[in-house]
């Protein structure tokens, strides 16, 4: 049974396919509004979400689909000290496929062993998120026309923020692609991901703490939240969670053509007023994301012979 726990489950050429079909589902969505009909998908949510729950929901209803839900650890028998493996396990009794987030790394890996129906992946703690990372493709893509040689700035926390490792894991197999890293120090991005993705491919990446000074160079920026949840203290937190508050000031150097980018939730690291800028993204990325997740259920019912 094929689950999707990280980004590189899904070929280059699996992304592609997935784009076109979200592209489809964008120009003809009465094509797809029966294609799941009788089919129910269990959205398992064990920490917060406001986006990629409810378009996941989304999703499944304009396939014609339905949705059954778990919105919070305390509202399941996880509260009574109930497994992964045994959620999944009753859950795949009920439901033909299941998206889950947990604040536990590795948590989705369990799932998808112990599943008898597909796992999505909707984010493990600070590992990865690679259903954000098909909607900020499908941004980029439709804002960029390519994944090549593109010159791709992250900024924020590099460390917890798992929509980064995410997509830099999957932008790592196109070519051309220069990264640079945006942090603080103690927000770098993990040396696992230098190793295993960056240093690995031989691609090249600069670590920088001065987003101003990389900012005319970047084609692509992409914020993100200092993850206040995953902090060990919180004197660190209030160290750093001002770290980079992108404003209009801050944008002059910039490129007339970037692609300013935020998985969201926002704090305060994007300014209100940028939201009026036409090369703010983030909230394409966000009804991206409900396409993408679409093109996903699709796929993965198809390959398991639901649909
Ligand atoms: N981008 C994202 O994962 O948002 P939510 O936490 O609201 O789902």
């Amino acid at each position: 049974m094929r689950s999707i726990i990280d980004i590189s489950d899904l070929s280059v050429e699996e992304l592609q396919e997935l784009i076109g079909v979200a592209e489809d589902i964008i120009a003809n969505p009465e094509k797809y509004q029966d294609a799941c009909k009788r089919k129910k998908l269990a959205t398992l949510f064990f920490e917060p979400s406001t986006r990629t729950r409810m378009s996941f929901e989304a999703a499944m209803y304009e396939l014609g689909g339905n949705v059954i839900s778990v919105s919070s650890a305390a509202s399941s028998s996880a509260a009574k000290g109930e497994s992964v493996a045994d959620t999944v396990k009753t859950v795949s009794c009920y439901t033909d496929i299941i998206a889950m987030r947990h604040p536990k790394e590795g948590a989705a890996y369990v799932a998808a062993q112990n599943a008898s129906i597909p796992v999505i992946n909707a984010g493990d703690g600070g590992h990865c998120h690679p259903t954000q990372t098909l909607a900020d493709l499908l941004t980029i893509w439709r804002e960029k026309g390519r994944f090549d040689n593109l010159t791709v700035g992250f900024c924020g926390d590099l460390k917890f923020g798992r929509t980064v490792h995410s997509l830099i894991t999957a932008l790592a197999r196109y070519t051309g692609i220069k990264f640079v890293l945006i942090s603080p120090q103690e927000l770098k991005l993990p040396s696992y991901i230098k190793k295993d993705v960056l240093k690995r491919n031989g691609l090249q990446y600069v670590q920088t703490m001065d987003l101003e000074s990389v900012m005319p160079e970047l084609d692509i920026l992409y914020m993100t939240r200092v993850q206040k949840e995953r902090f060990f203290n919180e004197e660190d937190y209030l160290r750093l969670k001002d770290s980079y508050i992108l404003n209009p000031e801050k944008l002059k150097k910039a490129k007339p053509d970037l692609c300013i980018m935020h998985p969201l939730p926002r704090v305060n690291e994007i300014s209100v007023a940028v939201d009026d800028d036409p090369r703010a993204c983030y909230f394409k990325q966000v009804l991206n994301g409900k396409y993408m997740r679409m093109a996903l259920i699709l796929k993965l019912l198809k390959e398991a012979g639901t649909i």
